[in-house]
């Protein structure tokens, strides 16, 4: 399973992810998927520790995404369903009782979530929002004192000004992101006409 996003927004996250220089990791998720599966697998191969815990509110993909990832016993994926527990699908976080390094916001609620978020990070972790073009989710930032555009499509937030994510989401990189797709396309490109 992939994450929905492209492939430079899957590399960035990549790299932040081996970044953030911690014993062991707490990262957290609204909206599970590839994301869960692929970026789990990645810390994996990397040996990085870390607890995933992600959140989602369609119970036949939960099911799905539960069943990849029994095997996995750092990582935990919660059922909320929105038409009856939406304050617990924004709110469940708070009761873990513990800060996370990487929050990941690409489920539903994504407004609430963000802004939920600030009281869950780190006070050196790092934001990411998915979709963040949508101009309905843009009243969340304000909440974030260094908030920066990855992409046109990936947002990230700390709690700090610039500080061991300087690298991320600045001008050259968001070249870099780029040129790595631009490449990514020509490759997929040329092995589809073989
Ligand atoms: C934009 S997706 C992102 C999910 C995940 N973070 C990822 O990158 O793979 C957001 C939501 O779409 C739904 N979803 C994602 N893939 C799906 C699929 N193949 N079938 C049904 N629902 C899906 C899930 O409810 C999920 O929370």
């Amino acid at each position: 399973m992939k994450p929905m996003m492209r492939n430079h927004q899957i590399i960035a996250i990549e790299r932040l992810l081996l970044d953030l220089k911690k014993m062991r990791l707490n990262i957290l998720e609204w909206g599970s998927g590839g994301s869960t599966v692929y970026f789990t697998d990645f810390l994996d191969r990397n040996r990085i520790d870390y607890i995933w815990t992600s959140i989602e509110h369609n119970y036949e993909w939960y099911t799905k995404v539960f069943h990849s990832l029994k095997d996995k016993k750092n990582v935990s994926v919660y059922f909320f369903d929105l038409k009856d527990k939406e304050y617990e699908y924004i709110n469940f976080p708070l009761q873990l009782g513990n800060k996370f390094d990487f929050i990941l916001v690409d489920g539903r609620k994504r407004k609430e979530c963000l802004i939920k978020a600030k009281e869950l990070l780190d006070s050196d972790g790092i934001v990411m929002l998915h979709d963040a073009q949508r101009s309905r989710y843009h009243s969340a930032f304000k909440y974030y004192p260094d908030p920066r555009f990855i992409d046109r499509e990936l947002w990230r937030g700390t709690l700090k000004n610039i500080s061991i994510h300087a690298r991320i989401g600045n001008k050259l990189n968001y070249f870099y992101f780029r040129f790595v797709n631009l490449i990514n396309k020509m490759m997929d490109y040329a092995f589809a006409k073989k």
